[in-house]
């Protein structure tokens, strides 16, 4: 049985049938890229979401408005205490044009992998990223300010063993640091049986410090590779990330052109950060309060008119690198990836 529901379509003619869900602003990890050394101002608890909150959110995107795909970020999402209880709720969710459940996905640094990746698949998650941006220990130090690279390489292997298909490496590429390594990355994919995703760097990162010339541009990725591990593209649907295969069948590759080909014109998502604010691009500079929505006595049809009138203002596209950009002043794990 199908129930009615309505496609959500922005002022550009794009469907929206994606929602990012921020559960924790927190993090195990103090990436570079993306947040400062020390100082980071964590959310107080009551104004973080609960998970009935979220699921209500979630609920109502899928139902009213046929979303088949959801993706927990953070912070690091394992940090939030209980995380398999959140993904058993959300995996009851059902898209209503097929009956079928919606696609579960999560991004994680990969650190608690060893101990929580079993819950999370048992508990209905079916797709992981895990961000891993070396290989080697004492560069993964200095990126992260953690000394724990074995700890998300047991991560990974974890998210493997527990069934997990496919399990995806994001790797942020930023030249002058780990761009040496884009090589590296593709043997280890190949060998793990895991996909390598190269994430071009942007300009979200909390000490402001991002410049163009740090961007890997992707092309340069995809040609450093192919000159090793022969490729060839692959057709992709709206996914963000362009996809090549090797043409000995070793598996594929993904790279992220955010900076320097902008996939906007495909963007099917919105995002919720960690306090309930909707975001309707990463790089939005004005926000919907859907927590004041929700804890002010809100009915369902209050919250899905605060998400499509937020979705109505949904602009074209980013403009990273033009004089007319405007940096968000949340970082990314403020935002959710
Ligand atoms: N540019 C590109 N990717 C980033 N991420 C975090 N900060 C940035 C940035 N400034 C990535 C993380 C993770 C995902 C959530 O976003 O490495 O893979
Ligand atoms: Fe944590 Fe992810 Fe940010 Fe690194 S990029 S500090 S793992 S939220």
């Amino acid at each position: 049985m199908t129930a009615p529901f309505q496609p959500l379509v922005d002022p550009h003619g794009r469907t929206v049938r994606d929602l990012r869900i921020s559960v924790t602003d927190r993090c195990n990890f103090r990436c570079t890229y993306c947040m400062p050394e020390e100082g980071m101002r964590w959310l107080p608890r009551q104004e973080v979401l609960t998970f009935e909150e979220i699921l209500r959110v979630a609920r109502v995107c899928v139902e009213r408005f046929g979303f088949d795909g959801i993706r927990i970020t953070g912070g690091e999402p394992t940090v939030r205490a209980q995380l398999p209880v959140l993904i058993e709720k959300l995996a009851t969710l059902r898209i209503p044009a097929t009956g079928q459940p919606v696609d579960l996905a999560m991004t994680t640094n990969g650190a608690t992998l060893g101990l929580l990746a079993h819950d999370l698949r048992r508990a209905g998650l079916s797709r992981l990223n895990i961000s891993c941006d070396t290989l080697r220990p004492e560069r993964f130090e200095a990126m992260t300010r953690r000394a724990q690279l074995d700890r998300v390489l047991d991560g990974i292997h974890a998210a493997i063993d527990a069934g997990f298909d496919p399990v995806k490496v994001n790797i942020v590429t930023i030249r002058g640091v780990n761009d040496d390594e884009v090589v590296d990355f593709a043997t280890f994919g190949r060998q793990l049986g895991v996909q390598p995703r190269f994430i071009e760097f942007m300009p979200l990162d909390a000490d402001e410090r991002w410049s163009m010339d740090q961007v890997l541009p992707s092309d340069e990725v995809v040609a450093a590779i192919n000159a090793v591990y022969p490729l060839e593209a692959v057709a992709h649907g709206p996914e963000p990330a362009s996809r090549y295969r090797y043409l000995d069948g070793q598996g594929e590759i993904g790279v992220i052109a955010s900076v320097t080909h902008p996939f906007c014109g495909d963007c099917d998502r919105i995002r919720i950060t960690a306090e309930g604010q909707l975001r309707n691009c990463l790089f939005a500079v004005r926000e919907t309060d859907l927590r004041a929505v929700l804890r002010g006595g809100g009915t369902d049809d209050d919250l899905a008119g605060a998400i499509s009138g937020d979705v109505a203002r949904k602009w074209a596209g980013h403009s990273i690198g033009k004089v007319h950009f405007i940096r968000p002043s949340r970082s990314m794990s403020q935002i959710g990836g």
